[in-house]
């Protein structure tokens, strides 16, 4: 089924394999959680996306009880650290969270993913996961994205903490859309980013609340989450069927000190379909940036915290990215668009 699979493992935890059992599908995409190094002791020096699902969750103390009922099936659809994700694993996974969100014996999917790109990744599924012909049947099920800042063979391993959570979360009857589930925390595909290099607390939603929490095995929402709005079909078509090598080359272009013209002149000579630009403050863009564009161009801001206000203050034909969107997310939705125009 996968064409670009690395791996087609087939694995069953659970009581049973009776066909009325729920199933849990993990997508397994490999990342930190799934990373080795030499010593217990070193959190830096290790490669991601080493140990194989089956290894992963055969790490996970409680497993059996944090499953219930349920019955886990996992795939190892790419075994990448996070930094290097493509186009082509999108389609894969895309896919993937489709035909196993649809069947009437799967409860939902978790995907085991690094976390530096885990937020791309989420909010590309977010929008994605809508557009599908199937998304009517899948209306109450989620799809958990867990990562880890440590590697699995490191004492302090958070993977499978937060492996647990997922499988609260994923298990919820309240669950619903795209969730980022790591350090207790559950986040929204649309505002969870990743704020920390090292510390196991790495995600943040900024000025937003956290969806919810997971305290002991049980999940305390704040606020309930909910699957985006139907998006246009052809989405679903576009990302499914133009080749991941022809999808638009949307670049994120910082403004500050020193930005100057040839950046915009170099880009269009060399063929981009979009830029993002990374602002400063009020999304506000060196002079140098601003002109000559002969493609579209959102600007965002690289202020890390608050929001930009309603009212934009640069005169400017160059547009906002929609709102709220931090910069790495505002690139994947105008790389969406463009795959529509
Ligand atoms: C990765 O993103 O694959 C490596 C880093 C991490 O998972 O924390």
């Amino acid at each position: 089924m996968y064409s670009t699979c690395i791996f087609n493992q087939f694995l069953a935890f659970g009581k049973s394999l009776g066909k009325k059992m729920e199933k849990i599908v993990v997508l397994a995409t490999g990342g930190t959680i799934a990373g080795s190094a030499a010593s217990a002791h070193d959190n830096l020096r290790y490669q991601a996306g080493q140990q194989s699902i089956e290894q992963v969750l055969m790490g996970v103390a409680g497993l059996q009880q944090a499953l219930g009922p349920c019955v886990l099936e996992a795939h190892q659809i790419a075994q990448i650290d996070s930094k290097d994700l493509d186009y082509a694993l999108w389609q894969t996974l895309a896919q993937a969270c489709a035909q196993h969100l649809q069947r009437s014996d799967v409860r939902g999917v978790i995907v085991t993913h690094g976390t530096d790109t885990l937020e791309e990744t989420a909010y590309f599924l977010d929008q994605v996961l809508p557009a599908a012909p199937q998304a009517a049947t899948w209306q109450d099920k989620a799809v958990v994205l867990v990562s880890a800042m440590r590697p699995a063979t490191s004492a302090q391993a958070d993977g499978p903490g937060n492996l647990l959570q997922a499988l609260a979360v994923v298990q919820n009857p309240q669950a619903r859309g795209v969730l980022a589930v790591a350090c207790g925390k559950v986040q929204s595909a649309q505002t969870v980013r990743k704020v920390q290099p090292y510390h196991v607390d790495a995600f943040s939603s900024g000025d937003q609340p956290v969806l919810g929490q997971v305290q002991q095995g049980q999940v305390q929402w704040q606020q309930l989450p909910a699957w985006q709005p139907a998006a246009a079909p052809r989405l679903w078509q576009q990302v499914l069927h133009t080749p991941a090598a022809q999808w638009p080359w949307v670049e994120l272009v910082h403004s500050g000190a020193g930005s100057t013209a040839r950046t915009v002149q170099a880009l269009q000579a060399a063929g981009v379909n979009g830029v993002v630009l990374v602002g400063t403050g009020n999304a506000t863009v060196h002079q140098h940036l601003l002109q000559g564009w002969q493609v579209p161009v959102w600007r965002t801001t690289r202020c890390l915290e608050g929001s930009l206000p309603p009212q934009d203050v640069l005169a400017s034909e160059l547009p906002l990215a929609p709102t709220g969107l931090v910069p790495s997310k505002a690139r994947v939705a105008l790389l969406l668009q463009l795959l529509l125009a």
